[in-house]
C-alpha cells in the first residue's frame, strides 16, 4: 500500500500508517504545487490531503485506479471534487466534530477583538504614539442585549450561539432547518443582515454560498454592525467588504479566512477597523492533533477494514 500525506503531520499521528507499506510525506514546509501533487500521487492507495490542496480530476487521474480514499484533514472540503472522487471509485472523508470548540472559541475571540478594538489598541500601544485614558478613548461596542446573527447553524454555529448567549447576546440564525430548541430565532437572511449587530458566518463554501455576503448583502447591514468570518473566505466578496469598511457601510470585520487565501485584499490590510487572523480556527494543539488522528483513522479504516469513520456524502447529481 502507498499513502501520500501532502503536508507534515505530527509524527505520532502517522504511526498507525507504518504497517500499511510506503508512507510518503511531503518534505516541503508549504503546500504542494499542483504539479508536485500530481507527481506525488501515482500508485497511491490513499491521499491524506490538507484544505489547501485542490484534489480534482487531474490529481485523481495521476493517482490511478487503485486510489481508495482521499482523507481531508479539515471539516471543510470545498477543496475536494467529491463527485469526481466518487466517480473514480474512491471515498472522500473529512474531520467533522473535532474542531467545533476550537473554532467557536476563536470566533468569540475575534468577535470580542473587533467590537472592543483589542488589536487596534495593541497596534497603537506598540507604535509608541502617545495616548491617555479619557471618557471617549477607543470606545468600542458592548455585546449585552445586542443581536448576533449566525449564518449556518451546524455544530460550530450552535457552539458559537451557546457561547454568545453567555455574554447576554440575543441570537437569530439563518439555516435550512429549524433547530427545534431555544437556541435562537430562525429568520430569513435579509432580516438577519438588516437587524443584527454582529453577523458571524458558519456555513460551508458551496456554489450557493460563494459571495453570499456581497455588496447588496453588506448594504443591508447596519452601519454600526460587524462581520465575523471563520468559515471560508469566498463566502464574502472581499472587494465589496473592503469598500463597505472603508466607506462606513459597516463598522468593522474580523476575518480568519480569505477569498484568495493566503493573500489578503490590500484594502483590508490597510484598515484599522479590521482584525485579520491567519486561518487559526482549529489551531489548538489538541484539536490539530485530533484532526490528524481522525484523517489517519479514516485511511486505516478504509485500507485495512471496518470502513472510513467520517465519509463525506456524495451530492446527488
Ligand atoms: C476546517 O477544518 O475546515 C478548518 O477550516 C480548519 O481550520
Amino acid at each position: 500500500m502507498k499513502v501520500v500525506v501532502t503536508r507534515a503531520l505530527p509524527p505520532a499521528t502517522l504511526a498507525p500508517l507504518a504497517d500499511l507499506g510506503e508512507v510518503w510525506v511531503s518534505p516541503h514546509d508549504r503546500p504542494l504545487t499542483t504539479d508536485e501533487l500530481r507527481d506525488a500521487v501515482p500508485g497511491a492507495n490513499a491521499i491524506v490531503s490538507m484544505l489547501n490542496d485542490r484534489i480534482d480530476e487531474s490529481v485523481l487521474a495521476a493517482a490511478g485506479s487503485q486510489l481508495q480514499i482521499v482523507a481531508n484533514t479539515a471539516v471543510g472540503y470545498d477543496n475536494l471534487d467529491v463527485g469526481a472522487i466518487a466517480r473514480h471509485g474512491a471515498t472522500a472523508t473529512n474531520t467533522p466534530g473535532v474542531l467545533v470548540d476550537a473554532t467557536a472559541d476563536l470566533t468569540m475571540a475575534l468577535l470580542l477583538d473587533v467590537t472592543r478594538r483589542v488589536s487596534e489598541g495593541d497596534r497603537l500601544v506598540r507604535s509608541g504614539q502617545s495616548w491617555s485614558w479619557d471618557i471617549g478613548f477607543m470606545v468600542g461596542s458592548g455585546l449585552q442585549r445586542k443581536q448576533l446573527g449566525i449564518v449556518g447553524m451546524g455544530h460550530i454555529g450552535r457552539a458559537v450561539a451557546k457561547r454568545a448567549a453567555a455574554f447576554g447576546v440575543d441570537i437569530v440564525y439563518h439555516a435550512r432547518r429549524e433547530q427545534g430548541d431555544d437556541i435562537g430565532r430562525r429568520v430569513p437572511l435579509d432580516e438577519l443582515l438588516a437587524t443584527s449587530d454582529v453577523v458571524s458566518l458558519h456555513c460551508p463554501l458551496t456554489a450557493e454560498t460563494r459571495h453570499l455576503i456581497d455588496g447588496p448583502a453588506l448594504n443591508r447591514m447596519k452601519a454600526e454592525a460587524f462581520l465575523v468570518n471563520t468559515a471560508r473566505g469566498p463566502v464574502v466578496d472581499e472587494n465589496a467588504l473592503a469598500e463597505a469598511l472603508a466607506t462606513g457601510g459597516i463598522a468593522g470585520a474580523a476575518l480568519d479566512v480569505y477569498e484568495h487565501e493566503p493573500d489578503v485584499h490590500p484594502g483590508l490590510r490597510n484598515l484599522g477597523n479590521v482584525v485579520l487572523a491567519p486561518h487559526l480556527g482549529s489551531a489548538t494543539i489538541e484539536t490539530r492533533t485530533r484532526m490528524a488522528e481522525l484523517a489517519v483513522e479514516n485511511v486505516v479504516g478504509m485500507l485495512v477494514g471496518g470502513g472510513p469513520i467520517t465519509p463525506i456524502a456524495v451530492p446527488s447529481q
